[in-house]
């Protein structure tokens, strides 16, 4: 079929909107008719060539929302007319790291995925006969995609797409940061640095568990607001001085709990800085901006005791949006001050 897609043609260009062709969902393969789709920071990452592991043309776009138009051989998880969003750390339940409850890094079709491709090793994307690859497993910024089934998860068909969609990557990335990855204590004091859509998820998520106190840092005013619907109880403009007006609001030890989510290694060391002295813990959710050809072991959550971040080993942790609820890298803060 022809779908009008949002391509990729160069990096550091605008996408362009043309028709491309779409072909049949195969065995084990779900066509999806998308309804609406966020943009993340690491769309943006890609799209500017910084993304050492990107290719273009492809078509962007992982946060999707939409429904199942037709399924292929096998499907048995969802069909035509379910309500799903896309995502682009499958769950096939089976794998080493689908069993283990420290991760939801699925192993299953990794491989093919990163390489552009559906786990069979060939596209259903094309132009004039010549395949475009897939991004993330994804390429939603489209009217449809063919995803694996492996690859949707069913919602329920009262969510709204355009607030629903978000959940696949951006929001649940920061509410699984906070939840899952740092599990913060009720009544902590949490530090978040960026307050994009990962960020305001560490907010909700910082809330959700029931700390006290939750200090959001951006440039913008706008973001800070938002910041404060999701229940910042402090919001600070970032600046020269950040870190010491943290340390300073929180009687000069710092937070129980710190989240990077700004892609920037800078603010990375922020957060290792604004982390208690004694039990603070950073968590970094962001991608880097910069990152090192030389680093290709697999993308991992690890946890690093009384250690200032490492540039490589964090682009390590969290290039390509590992997981929504294993949000990257932490750093215990005790030896830093
Ligand atoms: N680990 C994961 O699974 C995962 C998932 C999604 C996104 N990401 C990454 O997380 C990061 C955030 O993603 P997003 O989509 O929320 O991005 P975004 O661009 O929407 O938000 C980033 C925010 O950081 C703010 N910012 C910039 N410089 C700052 C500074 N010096 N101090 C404080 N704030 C500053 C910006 O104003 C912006 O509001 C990106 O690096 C993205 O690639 C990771
Ligand atoms: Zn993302
Ligand atoms: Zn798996």
């Amino acid at each position: 079929m022809r779908i009008r897609a949002a391509v990729l043609e160069e990096f550091g260009s605008p996408l362009q909107v043309q028709e491309v062709d779409l072909a049949e969902p195969r065995a084990g393969e779900v066509l999806v008719r998308l309804a609406a789709c966020g943009v993340c920071h690491t769309d943006l990452y890609t799209a500017s060539g910084a993304d050492p592991s990107g290719y273009a043309p492809t078509v962007l776009g992982h946060e999707g929302a939409g429904r199942v138009e037709t399924v292929g051989e096998g499907v048995s998880s969802v069909r035509p007319g379910d309500h799903v969003l896309t995502l682009f750390s499958p769950q096939c339940r089976e794998c080493d790291h689908c069993r283990d409850e420290r991760t939801n890094l699925c192993l299953a079709i990794r491989e093919q995925q990163n390489k552009g491709f559906l786990p069979d090793g060939t596209t259903r994307l094309s132009r004039a006969g010549e395949p475009i690859r897939h991004f993330m497993g994804t390429s939603t910024f489209a009217e449809y995609a063919v995803l694996p089934e492996i690859a949707l998860a069913k919602i329920s068909p009262e969510a709204p797409s355009t607030e629903a969609c978000v959940f696949a990557c951006g929001l649940s990335t920061g509410i699984g940061a906070a939840l899952n990855t740092a599990k913060v204590q009720p009544g902590a004091t949490c530090a978040v640095f960026g307050t994009g859509l990962v960020g305001l998820g560490a907010v909700a998520g910082c809330r959700l568990a029931g700390a006290e106190r939750v200090i959001a840092v951006d440039l913008s005013p706008e973001r800070l607001e938002l910041a404060r619907g999701q229940g910042a109880t402090d919001v600070l403009t970032a600046g020269p001085t950040t870190v010491d007006e943290i340390l300073e609001a929180t009687d000069g030890f710092g937070a129980d709990y710190t989240f990077e989510a700004t892609g920037r290694v800078d603010v990375m060391r922020q957060a290792v800085e604004t982390a208690r002295m004694g039990w603070g813990l950073a968590t970094v959710c962001g991608v880097l901006e910069r990152v090192r050809r030389s680093v290709s072991s697999p993308a991992t959550s690890s946890q690093v005791a009384a250690s200032p971040v490492r540039p490589s080993e964090a682009s390590r942790a969290v290039t390509r949006c590992p997981s929504s609820s294993t949000a990257g890298w932490q750093a215990s803060s005790t030896s830093l001050r």
